[in-house]
């Protein structure tokens, strides 16, 4: 059995998708307040639904009872209730899960954590780096995941890229490269790591077939689209000051993302894919983008914007 930590998230509901089909029996942890439509989805599935929450420790003994395989991708970035914090759930409740793993005799646990270029301090790097300590630490069979930004949710109108309004907003001049990787090749590897020897108690840093720019990714998307996108542009100066005078956790750990963004993330693939042979999904891929035809593109309207909150 295979117990899913965040199943009821994007990348959580992809994972358990792709265990489904490929015969792992799964069983999903949700809450009371959970989505609906996410949960009928993992009952659909065929997955054997638990209640917890990562706040209340007896819950996730009961949920790891049995299971031989955790996968945690849990996190309140996005998706929070009363009482989740970044502290409560991303760090003592992951930390919770650990523990909970090892009393019930789990032997494999795969931590979904982020890229190790976020090196700007804050609450969530905080806690992910404390977790990985932790299992590291912990006499547990691990996988480490650290993959850069999601495709899904960073070129997704949620952070104001619409390819269907034709505008995309950039953090930052836009010029640095980052390795965005699809979330659904991120479930791929952590699907693989379960029967990939490389990733037996190893940390393994993730990014898709390519770093580009984010305006390289805007250009792709207007060749895919065939039309000229209106962009805004935060500038980097606004995200440091956003940063430096966050007064909550959550953003302030939002603003290091997305200056982290700004800054770039460029993860070398070229020895992991040795290790897991995935054809990765392109960003042309992900703009269903055809070959590129000769399009005159106009000059993109630019407007400055101020940071954006959660
Ligand atoms: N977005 C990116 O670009 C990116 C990049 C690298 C790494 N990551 C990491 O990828 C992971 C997955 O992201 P995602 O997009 O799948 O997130 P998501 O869609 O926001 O899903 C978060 C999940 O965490 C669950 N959760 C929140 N608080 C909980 C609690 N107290 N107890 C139990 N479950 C709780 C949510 O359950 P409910 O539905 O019940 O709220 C949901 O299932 C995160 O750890 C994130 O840091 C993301």
């Amino acid at each position: 059995m295979i117990l899913v930590v965040g199943a009821t998230g994007l990348l959580g509901g992809e994972i358990c998708r792709q265990l489904s089909a490929a015969g792992h029996p799964v069983r999903a942890l949700v809450r009371p307040t959970s989505d609906e439509s996410r949960v009928e989805a993992l009952r659909v599935l065929g997955a054997e639904l638990v209640t917890g929450d990562l706040k209340d420790p007896a819950t996730l003994v009961a949920a790891c009872a049995g299971a031989e395989v955790v996968i945690t991708t849990a996190s309140t970035t996005l998706s929070r209730q009363a009482g989740d914090t970044i502290a409560s759930v991303d760090q003592d409740g992951q930390l919770q899960l650990i523990e909970a793993a090892k009393a019930s005799g789990v032997s494999r646990f795969v931590y979904v954590s982020y890229s190790g270029n976020h090196t700007i301090g804050c609450p969530l790097t905080t806690a992910k780096r404390a977790v990985e300590q932790a299992l590291r630490d912990s006499g547990l069979t691990y996988t480490i995941l650290r993959p850069s930004y999601f495709m899904e949710v960073w070129l997704s109108p949620a952070l104001g890229f619409d390819p269907a309004n034709a505008q995309a907003r950039i953090y930052g001049a836009g010029r640095a490269p980052i390795s965005f990787i699809s979330l659904k090749d991120v479930a791929r590897f952590v699907v693989r790591s379960l029967t990939t020897p490389a990733a037996r108690n190893a940390i393994i840093e993730l990014g898709g077939p390519e770093a580009l720019s984010p305006l390289d990714a805007v250009e792709t998307f207007e060749q895919s689209t065939g039309r000229t996108f209106a962009l805004e542009h935060v500038a980097e100066e606004a995200l440091e000051q956003q940063y430096a005078s966050a007064q909550d956790p959550l953003e302030q750990s939002f603003a290091a993302l997305m200056l982290g963004y700004a800054r770039g993330d460029v993860v070398d693939m070229s020895q992991t894919l040795v290790a897991f042979p995935l054809q990765l999904t392109s960003i042309r891929e992900f703009a269903g983008a055809r070959p590129a035809r000769s399009l005159s593109l106009g000059t993109s309207r630019v407007t400055e914007v101020a940071p954006p909150t959660l």
